[in-house]
């Protein structure tokens, strides 16, 4: 690699970069580690978790000094690092929000990588630039956003629901948060209320209001809400709603929200982390019509989109107040600054140093077409419809919600003989079951103060029957721990 005469070299050299063959070899090895990983998913065990003291025994040593061959280290990644993870790909992974991913949104992570891509400036990235502006631009227009929206690409829908909420600070309040309210439902993710902390508002701020029978943000019970907090001199500012709630993936009723909030001059935050990419698919109805009535809209396509972690998007109704929240100067930019339509990333949210996240989307997009991405969605959905089926046909559970977006919830009640307080144990211990046994990942969560299970099933590669060997898992181990205690 090294082509400079011997005396003219410096310390280290070439020392950074193996032989051309060598990084051939290795990068091949560690796709087919990959791709081995990957055709083998359904028949692997859904992972493991080892305990703190185990794991912290694994990884002891300090680096070497000297370096070893990299399908050693490869080996010992395996090893000691994947096989100790949950595999949220599995597709018997059913907790929390999996992250099905696919392999060409890996490729398009690699090339971002490989590449080294720096995408706070325009300068520094016309190219990538202006492929996420235009990424940005199509999911802005998916979802009826208007011609002067925009956003951009961060981790994930956290970082999404802090950045639309700066912006809502900015605009709305000038970013003095005294006496300001902001109002959500009690299902809002917490990421919400870890954004609203940051940006300095206290947890007396924001509103949880009451939900109805499904789980949504009550319009009624919102306007009391505001009414009462004008005639105290509070401030009411926000309303952040759901599109696709965590828990149940509720859709609060989006339209009467973004009534509301324009008719009291309140910004509408719509957190669609998890629920707005099914208004991609086919089969959402009406539920996601209204998304594009957002002043700022989360979306992220590490989960529903199927994109390897991390990237969410922020969707702002006007581009033009991301940049004025943002936007700082520096004297070592000045050779960064823009004309025109020219967009510096760093203008429009928290990081300057930032990766080239839009190449991986638009290169499973590319590659797979945007049909392979509608069906998948539309498959979640209709596992979902048939999870519940499953769990209605059986007597040990009732269902606490409906299939709604790739979402189910129920609670083993076995034959309704034991105490609520006793059926919350049994249904919170069920999850730890099925865990140990490697065959599923399913997690519980509390729903009008009970114990519920929870499927999310949004995987493509879930087939029927890992759902109905799953459901029957579960309710084999209530029954188990029904008999033989908790
Ligand atoms: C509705 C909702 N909002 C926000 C988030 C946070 O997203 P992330 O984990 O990508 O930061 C999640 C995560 O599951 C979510 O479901």
């Amino acid at each position: 690699m090294n082509h400079r005469p011997e005396q003219d070299r410096l310390p280290g050299d070439g020392r950074l970069e193996p032989d051309l063959e060598q990084m051939r070899r290795d990068g091949y090895a560690a796709i087919d580690l990959l791709v081995d990983h990957l055709a083998t998913l359904p028949d692997r065990s859904v992972g493991q978790v080892g305990s703190a003291d185990e794991m912290a025994e694994r990884f002891s040593a300090d680096p070497p000094d000297e370096g070893r061959p990299f399908e050693d280290v490869l080996s010992h990644a395996k090893k000691d690092i994947f096989d100790n993870s949950l595999l949220c790909n599995h597709p018997r992974f059913f907790a929390f929000v999996p992250g099905p991913s696919n392999f060409y949104g890996v490729l398009g992570d690699v090339l971002a990588s490989g590449f080294n891509i720096f995408t706070g400036t325009w300068l520094e990235s016309s190219g990538p630039s202006a492929l996420e502006l235009s990424m940005i631009d199509w999911l802005c227009r998916s979802v009826g956003l208007p011609p002067q929206s925009g956003g951009l690409f961060v981790s994930g829908g956290s970082v999404a629901n802090l950045t639309g909420l700066a912006v809502a600070r900015h605009d709305r309040l000038d970013d003095q948060t005294t006496d300001a309210v902001i109002y959500c439902s009690d299902q809002v993710h917490a990421s919400v209320d870890k954004a609203l902390h940051l940006l300095g508002f206290g947890s007396h701020q924001l509103r949880r209001i009451g939900t109805d029978s499904d789980f949504r943000l009550d319009p009624d019970s919102l306007r009391q809400a505001i009414a009462g907090d004008r005639a105290r001199g509070k401030r009411p500012f926000c309303v952040v709603a759901n599109a696709g709630s965590t828990n149940t993936g509720a859709v609060d009723p989006l339209a009467p929200l973004a009534d509301i909030c324009n008719k009291e001059g309140m910004w509408f935050h719509v957190d669609g982390a998890y629920g707005a990419s099914a208004a991609f698919g086919r089969r959402s109805g009406e539920l996601l019509a209204d998304l594009g009535r957002a002043d700022s809209l989360v979306l992220d396509p590490h989960k529903w989109m199927f994109q390897p972690f991390e990237i969410g998007a922020v969707l702002v109704r006007d581009r033009a107040l991301l940049a004025g929240t943002f936007r700082t100067s520096a004297d070592y930019m000045q050779d960064a600054k823009t004309i025109g339509q020219e967009v510096n990333f760093c203008d429009y949210g928290i990081q300057l140093s930032r990766g080239f996240r839009a190449l991986k989307l638009w290169v499973t997009l590319q590659c797979l077409g945007l049909d392979a991405i509608r069906e998948a969605i539309d498959r979640g959905i209709a596992l979902a419809e048939m999870t519940e089926l499953e769990v209605q046909s059986d007597d040990r559970f009732e269902v606490t919600s409906p299939a709604c977006l790739g979402i189910v919830t129920f609670r083993y009640v076995g034959n309704e003989s034991e105490a609520h307080a006793r059926l919350d144990e049994i249904n919170g211990a069920i999850p730890r079951e099925i865990m140990a046994t490697g065959e599923a990942v399913v997690t519980s969560t509390v729903l009008d103060g009970r114990m519920v299970l929870r499927m999310c099933v949004i995987n493509p590669r879930t087939s029927e029957h890992d759902i109905h060997r799953t459901v029957t898992m579960l309710a084999e181990a209530g029954d188990r721990l029904t008999r033989d205690g908790t």
